[in-house]
C-alpha cells in the first residue's frame, strides 16, 4: 500500500488523468485528498468522484489556488506553452514545503525555480502514454533545491503509473525522444506491419490480430525471459532459414541509423521549443 500527502493536479488532461488514475487505484491511498484542475467544467465534472475534489477554471476563477491549498505534492500538467503564466498565478498559495513536479515537455527546472518561493522543490518528469493503462516508463530528474526524500516521494508517484528512471536534467529531453516518442514509433511499426500482412491477403481484422498480438507477445516474453532481445531473437532465427532471410534485409536497411536520425530529429526539435 503506497501512501501519499494531499496531491494536486492541475491541468487534469490525457497525462495528468493517467497520474490520477494511478492515484486512485485501490492499492494507492492519498491523505488529505487528491485535487485536479481543467480548464472547463465538463472535463472537471467527469473526474469528480470519492476523494477527488475538481475544480474548474472556467466556473472558479481560483480554481488552482484552491487545488494547491493544502497540497504538499503540485504535479504541473498543462501544456508547455501554458506553464510560466500557471506558476505566476500559484507561487504565493503553494504550501512552502511543497514540492512541485512538471510533466511539461522542454520546460526547464531552473526557470520554473525562478519564479517559485525557494522554500519549493521542483522537479521534473516525463513520463509515456502507456501510464494510462499503468505500463509508463517515467523519466525522472531532481530539482536545484530538491532533497533525496522529494525525489523518492515523487518516484513513488509516478511508480502508481509504472517503472520510474531517475536521470540528470541534461538527459531528459533525449529521453524524451527514446520513451516519451517511443509509444509513437512502435504504433508506427505495428501500423506498417498490419499493412504488409493485409497486402498478403489477409483481413484487417487478422492482419490487426497478428500483428498486434506479436507485438505484445515478443514483449511479453522479453519481459518474461530475463534474456537479452538479440537471444530471443537468435532463438527465432534458424540458420538457413526464413527469419534469417527477413533480418538480413532489415539488417540492410540500417535500422539503427534510421532510428539515430528519428531522435536526433525529435531532439533538434525539443530544443527548438525549448528556446
Ligand atoms: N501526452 C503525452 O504523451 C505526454 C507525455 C509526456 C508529457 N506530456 C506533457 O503533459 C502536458 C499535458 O499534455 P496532455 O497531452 O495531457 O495535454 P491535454 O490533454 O490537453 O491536457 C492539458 C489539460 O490542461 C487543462 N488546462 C489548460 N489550461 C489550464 C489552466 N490554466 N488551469 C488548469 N488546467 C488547465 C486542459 O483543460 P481543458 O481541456 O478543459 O482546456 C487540459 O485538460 C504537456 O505539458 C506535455 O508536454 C504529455
Amino acid at each position: 500500500m503506497a501512501i501519499f500527502p494531499a496531491v494536486a493536479i492541475l491541468g487534469a488532461g490525457s497525462m495528468g488523468g493517467a497520474v490520477l488514475s494511478g492515484l486512485v487505484s485501490p492499492d494507492v491511498t492519498v491523505e488529505g485528498g487528491i485535487r485536479v484542475t481543467n480548464r472547463t467544467e465538463e472535463k472537471a465534472g467527469a473526474l469528480r468522484r470519492a476523494g477527488v475534489a475538481s475544480f474548474a477554471t472556467e466556473s472558479d476563477p481560483r480554481a488552482n489556488l484552491a487545488a494547491v491549498s493544502g497540497a504538499r505534492i503540485v504535479v504541473l500538467a498543462v501544456k508547455p506553452a501554458m506553464i510560466p503564466d500557471l506558476l505566476r498565478e500559484i507561487a504565493d498559495a503553494l504550501e512552502p514545503d511543497c514540492v512541485v513536479v512538471s510533466v511539461a515537455a522542454g520546460v526547464t527546472i531552473a526557470s520554473m525555480e525562478a519564479v517559485l518561493p525557494e522554500s519549493v522543490a521542483v522537479l521534473r518528469a516525463m513520463p509515456n502514454t502507456p501510464a494510462i493503462v499503468g505500463r509508463a516508463v517515467t523519466g525522472l530528474s531532481a530539482g536545484n533545491r530538491s532533497t533525496a526524500d522529494d525525489l523518492e516521494l515523487v518516484r513513488g508517484l509516478f511508480e502508481t503509473v509504472g517503472t520510474v528512471v531517475v536521470v540528470p536534467e541534461s538527459q531528459i529531453d533525449a529521453l524524451s525522444t527514446i520513451s516519451g516518442s517511443g509509444p509513437a514509433y512502435v504504433f508506427y511499426l505495428i501500423e506498417q506491419l498490419t499493412s504488409t500482412a493485409e497486402s498478403m491477403g489477409f483481413s484487417p481484422a487478422d492482419a490487426a490480430t497478428l500483428v498486434s498480438t506479436t507485438f505484445l507477445g515478443a514483449s511479453e516474453l522479453l519481459a518474461a525471459s530475463g534474456s537479452a532481445p538479440a537471444e530471443l531473437r537468435r532463438r527465432v532465427t534458424s540458420p538457413n532459414g526464413t527469419t534469417e532471410r527477413a533480418i538480413a534485409v532489415l539488417e540492410k536497411a540500417d535500422l539503427k541509423d534510421l532510428f539515430d536520425r528519428a531522435t536526433a530529429a525529435a531532439l533538434a526539435r525539443a530544443r527548438e521549443l525549448g528556446a
